[in-house]
């Protein structure tokens, strides 16, 4: 297997110093960094310090005519599998989205033909002003990948807000599916060898449910299950105790996890109110939203009419369980299948279901998110929103559990 690299541009801020560990994880992972740091990073973190990290020289400015002669921007950025930007000031990104190239680091990200991912780190108010926002939205339409930044308290005292560089695990969880595909298998095994999530119990809904209207015919959704038990099997792998409820479903009870079939929502309440407390709660099975306010013991004969079913709301689980007093658990996590405005629809439900994030995605036919095996999900958080690229759902389970348990590493760190 061919060893990956990846280049790191580390920009100016105090994030900077969380690098030397991204560098330290990246390597024990097996893949070789090189790292190029912009003038202002070399303010808060040193190129000898680096460099021993990175066991290579590190690659400081454009105008280092050594530096051209040895090794020119476009083969550093050549001779990389992915291009991580991080922290990426307001400044850099500013850059980036203008197409400017007057340092090495801004040339290479001109130069280069290889994935981009940045991780932004700043002020919560230069994040949220529009002409980072615009330069974001600017970048993303040119394909480039973001991670973060993630909301808490900032460097400066009385400071916080969405800013803060993504927590390193969250980095290499992002870079994962942007490397060639044989290093995917070896980066999360080492992720999973960590098993963040021992000693957390991990509650998770998936596939339909199935509302008789009589003994034979049923009201559902369309639903496999596939990204709900992928959910389920991501959190045992990351260390937890886990308790699926699923609706009917053709796929089997994952191995190791507690599985509740049922069929209707009700069952489905039912069986989440019994598992409870949980530390973190995942609601993606698709509840079917009405059911029939009579079924009949008897099979519905064709008589020529047209049969009225009268429908009643089922109950909503997800908003049932965040307005719980003691057992709301700390994490709820719904998601949102939509066929339009996807991220609009889904910060409504946020608020709406008092949620803690929405993974949204869009269902649209044309998708094949439904039944299919990718899925492209847009993290939907009171702090902002998250596009992710396109990936398994195995991947896209893996990379929302690893976020869960960063973020309860957090919230339980600043608890104590
Ligand atoms: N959900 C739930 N119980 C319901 C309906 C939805 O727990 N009765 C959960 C889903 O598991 C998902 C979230 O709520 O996590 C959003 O589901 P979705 O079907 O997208 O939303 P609805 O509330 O049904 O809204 P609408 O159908 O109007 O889009």
């Amino acid at each position: 297997m061919n060893q990956k690299r990846i280049l790191l541009i580390i920009g100016g801020g105090i994030a900077a110093y969380k690098c030397l560990d991204l560098v330290r994880r990246l390597r024990e992972q097996g893949v070789a960094v090189r790292a190029v740091m912009t003038r202002a990073a070399a303010e808060f973190i040193t190129p000898l310090s680096v460099g021993t990290l990175t066991n290579d020289r590190v690659f400081t400015d454009l105008f280092d005519l050594n530096d051209e002669r040895e090794i020119g921007h476009i083969r550093l950025s050549r001779e990389a599998d992915l291009v991580i930007v991080a922290p990426a000031t307001a400044d850099l990104l500013a850059k980036m989205a203008g197409g400017h190239a007057d340092d090495l680091a801004s040339t290479i990200l001109m130069a280069t033909d290889k994935p981009v991912l940045v991780a932004p780190a700043m002020n919560p108010r230069m994040w949220l002003h529009p002409a980072t926002q615009r330069n974001v939205k600017q970048l993303q339409a040119d394909g480039v990948h973001f991670v973060g930044p993630n909301v808490g308290e900032m460097a400066e005292r009385d400071e916080a807000g969405p800013g803060r560089l993504a927590e390193v695990p969250e980095i290499i969880a992002a870079a994962k599916p942007l490397l060639p595909s044989d290093n995917i298998a070896q980066t999360v095994t080492h992720l999973r060898a960590e098993r963040p999530l021992t000693g957390r119990h991990v509650l998770v809904t998936s596939g339909p449910t199935h509302e008789p209207i009589d003994p034979v015919r049923y009201i559902a959704n369309r639903s496999s299950g596939k990204q709900g038990h992928a959910i389920a099997k991501a959190a045992l792998a990351l260390g937890a105790r886990v308790t699926l409820v699923t609706g009917p479903v053709a796929l089997p009870d994952p191995p190791g996890v507690d599985t509740v079939r049922v069929e209707t929502a009700r069952q489905m309440l039912g069986a989440v109110r019994h598992s409870l407390p949980a530390d973190i709660a995942v609601f993606a099975a698709a509840v079917a939203d009405w059911r029939s306010a009579t079924t009949p013991g008897e099979k519905i004969k064709k008589t020529g009419d047209r049969p009225a079913i009268d429908l009643v709301e089922n109950p909503d689980i997800l908003a049932t369980v965040t307005s719980l007093e003691a057992e709301r658990p700390p994490l709820v996590i719904g998601f949102a299948a939509e066929t339009r405005d996807v991220i609009g629809y889904a910060k409504k439900k946020l608020k709406a279901k008092r949620a803690d994030w929405i993974a949204a995605n869009d269902v649209s036919l044309e998708t094949d998110v439904l039944g299919g095996d990718s899925n492209t999900v847009h993290l939907v958080t009171p702090g902002g929103t998250e596009s992710w690229p396109q990936m398994t759902k195995d991947e896209v389970a893996q990379r929302l559990m690893l976020r869960a348990a960063e973020h309860l590493r957090r919230t339980t760190a600043a608890a104590e």
